[in-house]
């Protein structure tokens, strides 16, 4: 090394530690404004609960629509496209999806990414995180309609060990809450197949009720199944919650 050389070389050094301190996560105090999610009650909600000390501000979480359980954000190739595939792909959870039991290739979801990566007016797709961050679903507003304030909803959480633990119920609430004050719409439609009992409970929970029932309507593994059809009209949700 020359004499000409080190200079640079402590230039670099100090570029590089404060490049190092720039990248990383600085914790900051925690106060409302740092808190995700856009409760006013949400500091107290965490203090009653004791989380408080638990709670460290993450820079890179996006801020969405937010539950007592989880939050659903857009979706975002980076941080869900991966889990997409590995969850549509595994047979525990695909058999209970409509669309069956077909392989999901990389290229058809991460097309599917870029179509409702876009704004789209007639789904809003979002992906369900845990209030810290951790991905475990999808949840969707589907076909929407407009004109008669109509739509078809969707979830999926992708590991069935995260299955029963109120997530999938809290993400229909938060759905239901954006389809019905934010998108002004007036009645939410799903279809169930007749044994997928978890579903139907997490439906019910919400307040959907059933109107119809299509016998022998799907072709699922050997055998036909009923469809169930359910739906959440507006002031249905909003007696339940005034
Ligand atoms: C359906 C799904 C989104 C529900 O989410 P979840 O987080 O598992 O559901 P929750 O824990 O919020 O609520 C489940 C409810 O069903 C009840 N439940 C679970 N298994 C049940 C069964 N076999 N029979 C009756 N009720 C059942 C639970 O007790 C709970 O009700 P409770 O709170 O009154 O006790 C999730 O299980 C999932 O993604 N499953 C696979 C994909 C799927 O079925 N998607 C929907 C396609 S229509």
């Amino acid at each position: 090394m020359t004499d000409a050389s080190l200079p640079l070389l402590l230039y670099a050094r100090r570029f590089r530690r404060i490049a190092e301190l720039t990248m990383r996560e600085i914790p900051r105090p925690v106060t409302r404004k740092t808190l995700p999610g856009p409760s006013k009650h949400r500091l107290s909600h965490w203090q009653s609960k004791g989380l408080i000390m638990r709670v460290r501000y993450n820079p890179r979480m996006v801020r969405g629509w937010e539950g007592e359980k989880v939050r659903l954000v857009p979706i975002d190739m980076d941080r869900h496209l991966d889990n997409a595939v590995t969850w549509m792909n595994d047979p525990n959870t695909s058999a209970h999806l409509l669309m069956g039991d077909f392989p999901i290739t990389r290229l058809a979801e991460r097309e599917y990414f870029e179509a409702h990566s876009k704004g789209s007016k007639e789904d809003v797709m979002f992906a369900m995180e845990t209030l810290d961050g951790r991905h475990i679903g999808f949840c969707g507003i589907h076909r929407i309609d407009f004109r008669h304030g109509t739509a078809i909803t969707g979830q999926v959480i992708g590991d069935p060990n995260e299955w029963g633990k109120g997530y999938g119920s809290d993400a229909a609430k938060v759905r239901a809450r954006y389809a019905f004050e934010v998108l002004n719409l007036r009645l939410l439609l799903s279809e169930v197949f007749e044994d997928n009992e978890r579903s139907l409970r997490t439906l019910e929970k919400v307040g959907y009720v059933e109107y119809g029932r299509c016998p022998k309507k799907y072709w699922v593994r050997g055998r036909y199944v009923d469809s169930i059809l359910v739906a959440l009209d507006r002031d249905r949700w909003l007696s339940l919650n005034p």
